[in-house]
């Protein structure tokens, strides 16, 4: 055999060794516990054949504890680049094999490296976690590592997005680089994420958790809002990262795909013109409007499963990529709380910072009242999601389907503040609150002088503000609004409102940044 030959078969010999990071007997436990390989997951979510490997060859550095004896090439992380549907992307996923998967100097400097090139390129990273945290036998080493890995996510922060699958154990500091991304993924039943676990809880508090009560992922997709999908099971998670990306540009100076659809952008929908029931008091759903009007009846919703009278998520409409933002009023008659104004703000900036332009359908009887709220700091948390629409420079098009009460109104992308195109539907009802309310604190006092005509006063007042206030005329004649539009008609008005729209510019003025109310 020459020397070339050799060294060439000690490659193919080092690399297959490589790829088996801890070995069979690990894989195997892996397998056992219902999750794939890092590798294995790469696979799946890579068109294949386009995996472009990355440092296959480092080793961890380590001196204490035994860790000296034991140099597995790759240590604990597989990193590289590859194309999701033909697009670039930058990618790592620990692998749970090599020491539980816990970050080590070196894994922090393989991480580092993606990161940095993603940003460069200006291509997505997604991170898949699986791991013990940092790597105890480095000490400050690993915790070192962090700071670098948070720092770059926060540097990358509405540049290129940044999306984060939790696949096993995230516990720790380790679960800030998910939160300080984009979009966080958790796979029910194998996965969860929490600073301190069920053991530490005991001690500190006394109270008994087991980890998927305290961090699985239906604790984070539906209590916290920590994680915004909630997937059965990895390849469902996969799945989602690949639908997700599809709605996505690849950097903040790029615009989404474009998709073609045979939907025809003037298709008109006759069942809209009977959605709002006569009642106000009654709900009607508002994923009936959303799959009317957009392309193909394809919404892909993110944070499904937290605070449900709020619907965020992304469609296309005339083959442009939008952030659908609305109110529901079958949860909680689509009243704005802390969670749905903090769940919408997120979605909002997103949106804002990607280039996706913004459709908002607006059904809110105002915000949530009572102690729970004002405690909570729902004016903090409401102001948030203010913020975000009079911060957002891109397009913006709104449609009031029926209540558009008090502050709420304001809040959910109004003309008057920045938004571009406001239509309300002939069932519109925007008024500083709803009849009964008004008429009770307007004629408080007459009806407690005279409680025998209390009622007659009560109903021909209520009539009078009804006249007055719930349509959407008022608002029209002032010009509140730029249009009143027959619902079946409102996909292609919206359509036409986005092209319209579509070489929007628009400035904030210059700042360090802003200090938008956290
Ligand atoms: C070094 C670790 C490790 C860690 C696991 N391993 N976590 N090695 N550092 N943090 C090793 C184990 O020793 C074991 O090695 C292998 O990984 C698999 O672990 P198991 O315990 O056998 O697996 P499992 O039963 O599935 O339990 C997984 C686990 C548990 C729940 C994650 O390993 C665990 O509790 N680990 C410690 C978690 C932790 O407290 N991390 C520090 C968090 S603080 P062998 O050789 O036997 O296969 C933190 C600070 C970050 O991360 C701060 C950032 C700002």
């Amino acid at each position: 055999m020459s020397l070339q030959t050799d060294n060439i078969q000690k490659l193919v010999e080092r690399r297959a060794s490589a790829r088996l990071g801890g070995g069979p007997k690990r894989i195997e436990a892996q397998h056992a516990k219902g999750k794939l390989t890092a590798r294995e997951r790469l696979e799946l979510l890579l068109d294949q054949g386009s995996f472009e490997e990355f440092d296959m060859f480092m080793q961890h550095r380590c001196t204490n504890f035994g860790m000296e004896k034991e140099h597995p090439d790759g240590d604990g992380v597989v990193t590289g680049c590859g194309t999701i549907d033909g697009r670039l992307v930058y990618v790592y996923a620990q692998d749970f094999t090599v020491s539980g998967g816990s970050l080590s100097k070196t894994m922090s400097e393989k991480i580092t490296k993606v990161q940095d090139m993603a940003l460069r390129a200006g291509a997505p990273l997604i991170g898949l976690n699986d791991s013990g945290g940092a790597r105890i036998q480095e000490g400050i080493d690993a915790l070192a590592g962090y700071a670098e890995i948070f720092e770059r996510n926060i540097l990358a922060s509405g540049v290129i997005p940044q999306i984060s699958c939790i696949m096993g154990p995230c516990a720790g500091g380790a679960v800030y680089s998910p939160a300080l991304t984009d979009f966080t993924l958790m796979v029910k039943n194998t996965s969860y994420m929490y600073l301190t676990g069920p053991a530490v809880v005991k001690s500190v508090t006394g109270e008994q958790v087991d980890h998927e009560q305290l961090g699985g992922a239906s604790v984070h997709a539906a209590k916290s809002g920590v994680a915004h999908f909630a997937a059965e099971s990895e390849q469902d998670a996969i799945g989602t990262i690949k639908q997700l990306l599809g709605y996505l540009p690849q950097n903040n100076l790029e615009s989404a795909p474009y998709r073609e659809t045979a939907d025809p952008s003037g298709r008109v929908d006759d069942t809209l013109n009977g959605i709002v029931p006569d009642n106000p008091n009654k709900a009607y759903d508002m994923y009936g409007v959303i799959r009317s009007i957009v392309d193909d009846g394809t919404f892909f919703e993110v944070h499904k499963a937290f605070a449900k009278n709020i619907i965020v998520g992304f469609a296309h409409m005339g083959g442009r990529s939008v952030g659908i933002v609305a109110n529901q009023p079958a949860v909680l008659a689509g009243v704005l709380d802390i969670g749905a104004s903090r769940k919408a703000a997120r979605f909002v900036r997103f949106c804002d910072a990607f280039n996706i332009p913004l459709v908002t359908l607006v059904d809110v009887p105002g915000f949530l009242p009572g102690t729970q709220q004002e405690y909570g700091a729902i004016i903090a948390n409401g102001a948030k999601l203010l913020y975000a629409y009079g911060e957002a420079t891109v397009p913006k098009v709104t449609v009031t389907l029926r209540k558009a009460y008090g502050g709420a109104h304001i809040v959910m992308s109004c003309k008057q503040l920045r938004g571009d195109i406001n239509y309300a539907w002939p069932s519109a009802q925007i008024a500083v609150m709803g009849a009964d309310g008004a008429v009770n604190v307007l004629y408080a006092k007459e009806m407690k002088e005279d409680p025998q005509h209390a009622k007659a006063i009560f109903d021909e007042k209520k009539k009078e503000y009804e006249e007055l206030f719930s349509n959407p005329y008022q608002a029209a004649q002032k010009g509140y609004i730029d249009d009143i539009i027959e619902p079946r008609n409102t996909r292609f008005r919206v359509i036409r409102a986005l092209e319209q729209l579509a070489g929007k510019r628009q400035e904030l003025p210059a700042k360090k940044h802003d200090n938008l109310p956290l």
